[in-house]
């Protein structure tokens, strides 16, 4: 795998491909520093349709719009006011999604009828260097199909998309390993629909007042990733609270799980005192937690576990993120 973080190895050959596909209309899975983007022309309504096939993504579920910097964003909102400009001088390119209201040149099916758009200017140089030769804004999802978790390697793409688009990207393992921050402009105080690693605290530096999507939201759904039931694994996920082992053997013996089921990540160091069971120690820093978290999933899922008890993580504004896809990983429909 190479490192996505390294410049010197973009390899011009897929650069190429990725682009010459890009321009014929088709969709094409990226790398980029949170997870990989299922990509296409974002002006383009064609284009943009083949990516909701190809994930089987529900119509009414917005796309993020990648931007090479901050003048081709420009292009694609209706107003750009200080307070973007601001936020998108101290965060960008990275993992921060801005929601403003869309220009005329944003296709309706892009923004699922929506009157804002959803821009973000990645950092990974691969999708840098195909966004400056496209020289139009890419529209991209994260490249798994609807309801699964999103993909942290172009190998968990080939796995979940595989036989269903062109080319798949190789930019190495993602160095973020979870989505954006989704921050809404169009509202006044600023409002965080999807938390992210870049959180609260950093933002609110930038911003002044901000104020936090309750997760599920009654009445209009501003943003449908926001339901509890994305980015699951196939096992059933159990929050543990505070390391409390007995309570997971309690738990365990009552459900009568197999413990060669049952995969258990700790970041604490403390053992899970569960006989037989598949122990993941995790990293206790929130960075590379992150960068971990959707890797174990799928590796979970790739063994078949039943149960993924995952001790909850600090009650912390470094930890929001994580604590949010947790959440999400463990809730029943
Ligand atoms: O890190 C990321 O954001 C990744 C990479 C590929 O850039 N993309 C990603 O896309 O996570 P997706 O489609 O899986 O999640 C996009 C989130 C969804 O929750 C969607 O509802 C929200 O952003 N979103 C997009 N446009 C929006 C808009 N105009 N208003 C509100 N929410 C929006
Ligand atoms: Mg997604």
């Amino acid at each position: 795998m190479r490192d996505s973080t390294n410049c010197d190895r973009i390899d011009t050959a897929d650069v190429a491909r990725a682009v010459a596909e890009l321009r014929s209309g088709h969709v094409v899975a990226l790398p980029t520093e949170t997870v990989y983007g299922l990509a296409a022309n974002a002006l383009d309504t064609a284009a943009v349709a083949r990516i909701f096939a190809a994930k089987g993504r529900p119509a009414e579920n917005p796309i993020i719009v990648h931007v090479a910097d901050i003048a081709m964003a420009q292009t694609c909102v209706r107003e750009w006011p200080d307070l973007a400009q601001k936020l998108a001088d101290a965060f960008w390119p990275g993992p921060l999604t801005l929601v403003l209201p869309k220009s005329e040149r944003i296709p309706p099916m892009v923004t699922a009828g929506g009157d804002t758009v959803g821009i973000r200017c990645p950092k990974h140089p691969v999708f840098q260097a195909i966004l400056q030769q496209c020289g139009f804004p890419l529209a991209a999802p994260s490249a798994n199909l609807s309801g699964q978790i999103s993909p942290t390697t172009a190998e968990h793409v080939r796995q979940s998309l595989g036989d269903r688009i062109p080319l798949i990207v190789d930019g190495g393992p993602a160095e973020i390993g979870i989505e954006s921050t989704v921050l809404d402009l169009s509202v006044r105080p600023p409002v965080i629909l999807r938390p992210g690693m870049i959180h609260e605290e950093s933002l609110s530096a930038v911003t002044g007042s901000l104020r936090q999507k309750p997760t599920r939201a009654h009445g209009v759904l501003r943003s449908p990733g926001m339901l509890l039931t994305h980015y699951a694994p196939k096992a059933k996920v159990w929050i543990l609270p505070g390391a409390d082992w007995a309570e997971l053997r309690d738990k365990a013996a009552r459900e009568r799980w197999l413990p060669d089921q049952v995969h258990v990540l700790s970041w604490s160091g403390l053992s899970a005192g569960m006989e037989g069971c598949r122990s993941c120690r995790m990293p206790s820093n929130p960075v590379a937690y992150a960068k971990a978290l959707y890797s174990e999933f799928h590796r979970c899922d790739a063994e078949k576990a039943r149960w993924i008890v995952v001790e909850s993580v600090p009650n912390t504004t470094e930890w929001q993120g994580i604590a949010d896809r947790l959440k999400r990983a463990a809730a029943e429909l």
